[in-house]
């Protein structure tokens, strides 16, 4: 073999391997089809005219939550999306009001949670459902499962084109910025378009809402922060 096919050869596994570690939602999985039928893609009108993307969850048929910081000047909720180039049966609803979480703290996030109240009742069926929330008594959560349209690389500009979605261990309460929240650490986990979007755990019910990254001034590993949901 010539040094030059060997060394193409090796170029190609490092990038190969290189996507392997930076590729994902970030380092999730694409979902099966419509598992999660509580999704919602959040698409919300700015002020500047431009549409961005949140994630969001159905708690009911006139009910979502999403994170308060993916706040606009209007938003539209998609139900029923797994890959939303493909428009069949997607159901697009107005929200009539947004109930930003009243001690929503936009510079530490504490209590980053939103509530949207639909325009029209959703259409429940097999790939659209409410998810229940964790209450008092449902104890810590540990092992949990964060799903969303985000980019799955923090270099690639765009969001996924289907749904995706990543297992994360809770770290301590304590460990996290503030307190109201839920948090795990290392890159796995959320990335940019995600927030918004349920933190599911063991029993199926949602604890949380992804909210933000931080990292620490003295370095460390970054620390995905979930608002957590009030009882
Ligand atoms: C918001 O958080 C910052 C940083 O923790 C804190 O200094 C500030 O007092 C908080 N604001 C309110 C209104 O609680
Ligand atoms: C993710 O979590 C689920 C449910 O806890 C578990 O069944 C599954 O094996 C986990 N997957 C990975 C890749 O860790």
């Amino acid at each position: 073999m010539s040094i030059h096919c060997q060394l193409l050869i090796l170029i190609l596994v490092l990038t190969l391997d290189d996507q392997v570690h930076t590729g994902e939602i970030i380092g999730g999985r694409e979902a099966v089809p419509h598992s999660r039928p509580y999704m919602v893609l959040l698409e919300r009108s700015m002020q500047d005219g431009e549409t961005r993307h949140c994630g969001g969850f159905l708690l009911n048929e006139d009910f979502v939550m999403t994170a308060a910081h993916c706040q606009a000047s209007s938003y539209t909720v998609v139900l029923g999306v797994h890959n939303f180039r493909n428009s069949n049966e997607l159901q697009r609803i107005s929200v009539e009001q947004a109930f930003p979480h009243k001690e929503y703290n936009e510079t530490d996030f504490n209590n980053d949670i939103m509530l949207l109240k639909l325009s029209a009742k959703a259409k429940l069926s097999k790939n659209v459902q409410p998810i229940a929330l964790a209450g008092r008594g449902d104890g810590s959560p540990k092992s949990c499962i964060v799903s969303g349209w985000g980019r799955t690389d923090e270099n690639i500009p765009y969001m996924s084109v289907v749904l995706m979605e990543v297992n994360v261990t809770l770290i301590e309460s304590k460990q996290c910025p503030t307190n109201n929240m839920y948090c795990s650490k290392g890159v796995t986990g959320p990335g940019k378009g995600d927030s918004g979007g349920p933190l599911v755990c063991e029993d199926g019910k949602a604890y949380g809402v992804v909210s933000h990254d931080f990292r620490s001034e003295s370095g460390g590993p970054v620390i995905h922060c979930f608002a957590k949901i009030p009882d």
